[in-house]
């Protein structure tokens, strides 16, 4: 288990798209843990492999429900509407506006690549969205409203 480096802002690594994931091999587990530990260090309730500069599609998330392990993630069905702030360990100390679906079902693979899904409300399925798009390349930014804003930390 490791923290690893967060890459951030305009790192070219952000905006490229991800590949599928075929088989889980030791490296992957000890990729995914890493990745664990780097969000749970940053106090983050997400985080997308291309974020520590692996282009796979693998995402981590923990909105306070316990850790989920998403391999191969796919949206499935999406409902209604929140907008509100959204930030990333990508874009530190910023924050915008961003309309997300209210409710969500993703379908994907855990560590042992059995398929499960997910339905997901409010935070929960603003983290997925969120963090799927981080496997396409796409930053929070792209998608906000309002222009972002700098929050200074206490
Ligand atoms: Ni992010």
């Amino acid at each position: 288990m490791a923290i690893r480096n967060i890459r951030v802002e305009e790192d070219e690594i952000l905006r490229k798209k991800c590949k599928e994931v075929k088989e889980v091999t030791e490296r992957t587990r000890t990729l995914i843990d890493d990745m664990l530990d780097t969000m749970y260090e940053a106090e983050g309730v997400g985080l997308a492999a291309p974020q520590v500069g692996i282009l796979k599609r693998i995402v981590v998330i923990d909105v306070g429900e316990g850790p989920y392990v998403l391999i191969n993630p796919r949206i499935t069905k999406v409902e209604g509407e929140q907008v509100g702030d959204e930030g990333c360990l990508s874009l530190p100390g910023k924050v915008a506006v961003v309309p997300r679906p209210y409710k969500v079902t993703c379908v994907a693979y855990d560590e042992d690549m059995e398929e499960y899904e997910i339905e997901a409300e409010d935070l929960f399925a603003r983290a997925i969205c969120h963090e799927l798009d981080h496997l396409e390349g796409i930053l929070y930014i792209d998608k906000a409203t309002e222009p972002v804003r700098m929050v200074t930390e206490e």
